[in-house]
């Protein structure tokens, strides 16, 4: 089982709809057996993806390919013996949203996550909310 961390930015121009990017990769996603937490504020982009080795490949070679982001930089690749989100997820804070409301979301999207995946999603999330 592979476990594969990567960050990305929106590219200049680029219409991101979040809700079409969540309906494609739940369909494929699903059909691949590959889970994961995609966080983003539109902006930036912070996903892990699980799966077997040639599944999560095929999902990151066709999200390497995507004009919508650029700058991706894998944070890890690694072995894992076990999923750490066994669904797949996408996170979100929308407008209406309480900075509590989400936290308490993303702790429970996290609850089963390594400290370091953990560590990385907040420094990201505290980074963004400060800027
Ligand atoms: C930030 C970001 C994350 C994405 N995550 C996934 C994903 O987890 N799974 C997926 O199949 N496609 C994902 N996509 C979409 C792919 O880049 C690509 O458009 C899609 O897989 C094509 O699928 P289709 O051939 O079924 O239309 C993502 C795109 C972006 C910009």
């Amino acid at each position: 089982m592979r476990q594969l961390l990567y960050i990305s930015t929106a590219s200049t121009g680029a219409s991101i709809e979040v809700g079409a990017i969540l309906a494609t990769s739940q369909r494929n996603n699903r059909r691949d057996g590959v889970t994961g937490l995609l966080w983003t504020d539109g902006y930036r982009f912070l996903q892990v993806l699980e799966g077997g080795d040639a599944a999560v490949q095929g999902v990151f070679d066709r999200i390497r390919a995507d004009p919508r982001h650029r700058a991706i930089v894998v944070l890890h690749d690694r072995a894992i013996e076990a999923r750490e989100f066994g669904a797949w997820e996408m996170a979100r804070r929308g407008p209406t949203d309480t900075a509590d409301d989400f936290d308490a979301r993303m702790n429970r999207h996290l609850e089963s996550a390594s400290a370091s995946v953990r560590g990385t999603f907040e420094g990201l999330i505290a980074a963004r909310s400060a800027a």
